[in-house]
């Protein structure tokens, strides 16, 4: 039926360091035909989250690793072109885990998470969805309430704060009436974390002086942690807390790419400041609260209606382009959410409304 081809990356070989081609192999396969409770979806845009380096490695996750020889796994946004689903109709725009692929099978006895049908009209346009207003939104409002729990006034410290998680937690700390410090890693990234999303401070984490320049942006010292990086970030943030601090514990990016083994991530870090400040560090997996999006979402679009948020993408076209764009997350060459715009929609989709509209 379908004559076009599946554009698809499958995992060839689990990386060390930056994902090569030997690795994550660009192949184009036939489009699988659907049968009784399936549906086909193309994917329109795919989310590169650093997430999936882990799921490329054997390391002990939350998810199984994807198996080799499998279609890279990953979450999209697509849109249903046959069905044999009444809950999935041709035309209706779904999320789930997609995969780095143009088109996916809607299968509940093979799919790792249900698909969910977007809202109609749609809120917002499509690739909000997976961004302010989709996993990273809601994985940086989550980490805020349930976690870091920042009262007015506070200092909140936001690691990787240029990037779709953080540049979102950091505009919700300062709704909050936080003093809120980023760390990025350029002086450009630094000067749009405090001039376009209004950080009080943001540090480049590459300067040499980085610490004493930390020090100087955040002189009451820390009382909420929202850690994205790991490492030596996170450690010099350890030794800066205040009593009863806490670190929200939503990445380690600077370790992922070390995550051959089943336990591989090393790293000193000051666990025993814990003791000192009577702190606590607790870590969080989005995918586990679903039953909480619509909260979240609801929260972040009000945000964005009031303009306290600003939603920065950075979009690349073609799927063909998927594996450079996870490398990119680790070079960070990214600002924002980085996705990948693999189609256009062939049906027509929902009208979008005003954000203010879910407020
Ligand atoms: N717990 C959860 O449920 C959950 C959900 C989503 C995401 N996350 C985590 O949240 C973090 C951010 O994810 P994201 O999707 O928003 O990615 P992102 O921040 O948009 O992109 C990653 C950024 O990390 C920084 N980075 C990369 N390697 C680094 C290193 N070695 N040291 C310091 N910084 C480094 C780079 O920014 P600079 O140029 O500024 O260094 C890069 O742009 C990740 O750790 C991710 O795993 C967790």
């Amino acid at each position: 039926m379908f004559t076009e081809l599946n554009h698809c990356f499958r995992l060839r070989r689990r990386p060390t360091g930056r994902v090569t081609e030997a690795d994550l192999e660009y192949v184009e396969e036939p489009i699988p035909a659907i049968g009784p409770g399936q549906a086909l979806v193309r994917t329109l845009y795919l989310s590169v989250d650093p997430t999936n380096r882990i799921w490329m490695s054997e390391m002990r996750s939350y998810i199984d690793p994807v198996p080799l020889g499998a279609v890279m796994r990953g979450i999209g946004i697509g849109q249903v072109v046959a069905s044999e689903r009444e809950d999935f109709p041709v035309g209706a725009i779904v999320t789930g885990l997609t995969g780095y692929q143009s088109h996916a099978v809607i299968d509940d006895a093979t799919d790792e998470m249900p698909y969910a049908v977007l809202p109609e009209p749609l809120p917002a346009p499509l690739s909000m969805f997976l961004g302010a207003l989709g996993h990273t939104g809601i994985t940086a409002y989550l980490g805020l309430e349930d976690i870091g729990r920042p009262q007015p006034g506070e200092t909140v410290v936001v690691s990787a704060a240029a990037g779709a998680v953080g540049s979102i937690a950091g505009q919700i700390a300062k709704a909050r009436g936080c003093h809120v410090v980023g760390l990025a890693g350029s002086d450009e990234k630094c000067a749009y974390v405090t001039e376009t999303l209004g950080f009080d401070a943001c540090v480049n984490h590459k300067a040499a002086d980085w610490r004493e320049r930390f020090d100087a942006a955040a002189p009451d010292g820390v009382d909420v942690d929202f850690e994205n990086v790991g490492g030596e970030i996170m450690d010099h943030v350890m030794n800066r807390l205040n009593y009863g601090a806490r670190i929200v514990v939503c990445g380690m990016i600077s370790q992922y790419e070390a995550s051959s083994g089943e336990n591989a991530w090393g790293g000193q870090l000051s666990i025993g400041q814990l003791i000192m400040r009577r702190a606590s560090m607790r870590g969080f997996v989005v995918l586990d609260h679903a039953d909480r999006f619509p909260e979240a979402i609801g929260y972040l679009a009000g945000l964005l209606g009031e303009g306290k948020l600003h939603p920065e993408e950075t979009i690349v076209d073609g799927i063909e382009h998927a594996r450079d764009c996870l490398n990119r997350l680790f070079e960070g060459s990214n600002r924002g959410k980085l996705l990948l715009r693999v189609a256009d929609a062939e049906l027509p989709v929902p009208a979008t409304e005003v954000a203010a509209a879910t407020a």
